[in-house]
């Protein structure tokens, strides 16, 4: 039993020295990494790479901090918090990163998994009247996911889908306006759509009833197709062109 526990013990111990932050970042841009647990007494200060390349030295005695070739140029470290900052992002850079102070032991005293990651491609946003049921179907495509909603009268349905490298869909309405968003865990990007875009193509549906441009006038399709749905036993909350 005390073995048990004396395993358990150091099991825990293990993990909770193991346990990383994740961090995201996309091309190009900054990261700051900051000591996450107390320094102990060191003589000198590595920030490492994948457990095999140093980023930096840093001694303490010396007061004098050593850069490595391959961040070159693109490495800032604080002398005060031991905090290291990233600049310029490759995609190269994504890995493992550990603060090692080194005296009498070596202590870990930060560790952080950097991911960068692409920005999201812009998203597409389209529209499409069916001209039987005078629906307006709405698709929202990003990459190689999309989703459809429906348009009532005076909003369309919101959806969003999430995939497992949290890569997200949404189709939203604010204000009138339609948001086809696509994000990652870095960046995001929108195509939009006014609703008044999408009730000008049902007012061009009825533009034989229509004599002129008094928007007021569109109300009259608008009956029409309400009193037809009606009495179709048809209407329900997607006839955007009722
Ligand atoms: C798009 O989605 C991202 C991530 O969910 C969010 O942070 C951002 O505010 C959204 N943009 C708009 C315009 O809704
Ligand atoms: C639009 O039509 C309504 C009713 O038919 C009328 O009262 C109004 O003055 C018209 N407005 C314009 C700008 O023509």
């Amino acid at each position: 039993m005390a073995m048990m526990l004396q395993l358990i013990f150091v099991l825990s111990t293990l993990i909770s020295v193991t346990v990383s932050i994740d961090v995201f970042g996309h091309f190009g841009i900054s990261v700051e990494l900051d000591i996450q647990h107390p320094v102990p007494e060191f003589h000198d200060l590595f920030w490492v790479f994948n457990r095999a390349y140093n980023v930096l030295k840093y001694s303490k005695k010396h007061k004098e901090s050593t850069f490595y070739s391959h961040y070159k140029g693109r490495v800032e470290f604080n002398v005060e918090t031991y905090r290291l900052t990233l600049k310029n992002l490759q995609k190269t850079d994504s890995g493992l990163y550990e603060a090692k102070a080194s005296g009498n032991k070596v202590r870990v005293v930060a560790e952080y998994r950097l991911s960068v990651l692409d920005p999201v491609e812009a998203p597409v946003l389209t529209y499409q009247l069916n001209r039987d049921t005078y629906i307006i179907t709405l698709t929202c495509r990003g990459h190689d996911i999309s989703i459809h909603s429906s348009c009532s009268i005076e909003t369309c349905e919101e959806k969003e889908v999430t995939s497992p490298g949290g890569i997200a869909l949404s189709l939203s309405v604010k204000s009138s306006t339609v948001i086809c968003n696509h994000s990652n865990l870095v960046s995001w990007k929108t195509d939009i759509l006014e609703l008044k875009e999408l009730k000008g193509l049902c007012a061009d549906k009825g533009a034989h009833a229509r004599s002129n441009t008094n928007t007021s006038r569109y109300l009259n399709p608008f009956f029409a197709f309400i009193v037809k749905f009606i009495s179709m036993g048809l209407i329900d909350q997607y006839l955007i062109c009722s």
